[in-house]
């Protein structure tokens, strides 16, 4: 059934030829640059990384404008974390649509966004007040503000691999590759200190009084898939505690299970706000800014012009599709799954993998299969695609293989990629 199929490629070559067609047409509306990091990846790797085009998606399953069906090991970006198109969220959202797409953002708001309010607040563990944005930079710009208006200080740590966004307040801490900040890099913020992730010792001298707010990502997400040493969240928090800065935990990526826990700064600190977003609309657009009500409180003044909006923020249809999102998320008792099978996947994917690759690691559905150069990951990467298995690049080079899928995929379908996995890697050099 499709959503829970094993891949099946119909057509003689990847991508297919109605694949192709379109990619011509994107190349001419598109903008140049991701075609021409394509062509330049694919001269580095000596693999075509030319992309299939998607047409329909469900549940673990895409498939493409010729008929090819994958199983999708990305979870499109850690956001199909129900799965792509779960009838639950297309019946939320397809209802919302036809009842009241759109409403009048911070002057008069849905009912629809109110019901996400008060589901996010039951889902953070202390009293919070709550910004709605449409992406997950919203979600970390809405975050910078509220710091400098807590703190009055612009200064921001952040760390070498992190990724927040690229948007202008984002972009100034995002540390996971300087050639998204040095095209802009007069625009920026430059206010900004990058400390290397998971190092505590770090910490005495990079975090001082100039800064109003420490940005992490409880793991990295797109810089790689790292999970810091123990201590090291705790070790962030105390010190930003210790100088009055707010920490910032940036769950964009690990939130609502993803790492088999709610969000995977449980039990390690407390943030005083917490980004969150992908998964949270189930495939719609959403993010939101999750502060502490006293810190909240910064935005106070009742009399002022509302200083933080915008014209689709708090969405009806995101929103409606955002709460049957965190039903099946509860119902289907996914959280625990993720923690599960992600123990038993990364288990047999160690033991079958063995040293062919150099690193396996892993806390829930949040994966990552190291290999020795991106040049290597690339070709890999292409090879599972040509065979149905969809993957990707990340980290440093793109050498690690991101996998991220839905929360409830098949695990027959897990096993089958581990298989077709040490296939491709014993067969790609
Ligand atoms: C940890 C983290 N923060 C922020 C973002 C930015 O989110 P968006 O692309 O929705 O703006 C991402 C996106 O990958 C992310 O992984």
């Amino acid at each position: 059934m499709f959503g829970r199929q094993l891949p099946e490629i119909v057509t003689a070559r990847v991508p297919g030829p109605e694949s192709e067609r379109w990619v011509e047409r994107l190349a001419r509306t598109e903008c140049p640059s991701l075609t021409m990091r394509r062509a330049r990846r694919a001269e580095r790797s000596g693999a075509s990384h030319d992309p299939i085009v998607w047409a329909r998606a469900a549940g673990a399953n895409v498939e493409d404008a010729d008929g090819n069906v994958y199983v999708d090991l990305i979870g499109a970006f850690s956001v199909c974390a129900v799965g792509h198109a779960h009838p639950r969220v297309v019946e939320a959202a397809q209802r919302q649509v036809a009842l009241l797409p759109h409403a009048l953002g911070d002057v008069h708001p849905s009912v629809a966004k109110l019901e996400l309010l008060d589901r996010l607040a039951d889902w953070v563990p202390f009293d919070a007040r709550i910004i709605l944005g449409l992406n997950g930079a919203d979600a970390i710009a809405a975050a910078l503000k509220t710091a400098v208006l807590k703190t009055g200080r612009p200064g921001v740590v952040a760390f070498e691999g992190g990724y927040h966004g690229l948007m202008y307040g984002p972009l100034a801490v995002c540390g996971s590759h300087p050639g998204f900040r040095e095209p802009f890099a007069e625009q920026l913020n430059p206010h900004v200190r990058f400390l290397p992730y998971g190092d505590a010792a770090a910490l005495a001298d990079g975090v001082d009084e100039s800064i109003g707010a420490v940005v992490v990502e409880p793991a990295l997400g797109r810089g790689g898939l790292v999970f810091p040493p123990d201590g090291f969240l705790a070790a962030v928090s105390a010190r930003a505690r210790e100088v009055g800065a707010l920490v910032v935990a940036d769950e964009i990526f690990t939130g609502f299970g993803r790492t088999g826990v709610r969000f995977a700064f449980e039990g390690a600190f407390e943030p005083d706000v917490l980004c969150v977003g992908k998964a949270l609309g189930g495939g719609l657009p959403i993010s939101a800014c999750i502060g502490t009500a006293e810190v909240m409180q910064a935005w106070g003044d009742p009399d002022r012009e509302a200083i933080h909006t915008a014209t689709f923020a708090g969405s009806p249809v995101s929103c409606a599709a955002a709460c049957a999102a965190l039903d099946v998320l509860e119902e289907e008792d996914l959280i625990r799954r993720s923690r599960e099978v992600g123990a038993r996947w990364l288990g047999e994917l160690r033991a079958a993998l063995g040293d062919r690759v150099t690193d396996v690691r892993g806390r829930g559905l949040m994966i990552a299969v190291e290999l020795a150069s991106g040049e290597r990951a690339g070709r890999v990467t292409q090879a599972l695609l040509s065979r149905g298995w969809l993957v990707l690049g990340a980290g440093p080079g793109g050498r690690s293989l991101q996998l991220t899928p839905p929360l409830n995929i098949d695990e027959a379908l897990l096993r089958g990629f581990t298989r077709a996995l040490v296939e491709t890697v014993e067969a790609t050099p």
